[in-house]
């Protein structure tokens, strides 16, 4: 177990400077000085999570990691050459093919709600196979578990509101986001559903 530890260590080095870059291009995309998203905190909570999808004899009877968003601001993640993610597309599962060396990245549902629906949450699934092991690991850039970070409130941001744009969700506090989204596990429902001002 130990052996990973100087790499993720190395790893997360890289993660962040990128994670750090797309924030600041994804800043520019939405009209915003560059260093918006990093100053209200998109890149203070970085989690890595390792995933071994093993080999399963009988996959129609279970599942690999079941629908869902992804909680906090966005993801990165590094897939093996075995394959099996799928985004949900226009009510239909599609494949996500394995590309050596590519990393995916995926709004995650509080980026959704902070750009007012600019950027999209996309739902996703990895069903379980046959064939493996599968190995993937995702790097989430989520919301600060440090002291008093449980009080910040996430709302969308003010400049991308206007009369054309009207003001979807209700401000969030961390706090709540998080034991929502807990709460409800990965069932393939959007936790934001719940923060919607106009029903
Ligand atoms: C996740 C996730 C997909 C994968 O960790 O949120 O969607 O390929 N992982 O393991
Ligand atoms: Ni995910």
């Amino acid at each position: 177990m130990f052996c990973c530890r100087d790499i993720l260590l190395e790893y997360s080095k890289h993660v962040t400077k990128l994670g750090q870059t797309l924030f600041e291009l994804l800043s520019e995309a939405l009209g915003l000085k560059p260093g918006y998203l990093k100053d209200i905190g998109c890149t203070e909570g970085l989690f890595l999570v390792g995933h071994y999808y093993p080999a399963c004899p009988e996959p129609e009877l279970t599942l690999g990691t079941s629908n869902h968003t992804d909680s906090g601001f966005l993801t990165l993640l590094i897939q093996d050459q075995v394959g099996g993610l799928q985004v949900l597309h226009q009510n239909q599962w599609i494949d996500v093919p394995p590309l050596h060396g590519a990393v995916l990245v995926n709004v995650a549902d509080l980026l959704q709600a902070i750009t007012n629906d600019k950027f999209k949450s996309v739902n996703h699934r990895v069903p379980a196979k046959r064939v493996g092991p599968r190995i993937s690991v995702a790097s989430f850039f989520r919301t600060h578990f440090g002291e008093g970070s449980e009080q910040r409130i996430y709302g969308p941001i003010k400049e991308l509101i206007s009369e054309e744009n009207p003001q979807i969700y209700r401000e969030i506090f961390t706090k709540d986001y998080l034991s929502l989204y807990y709460k409800k596990g990965l069932d393939g429902t959007s936790p934001l559903s719940y923060f919607k001002l106009l029903k």
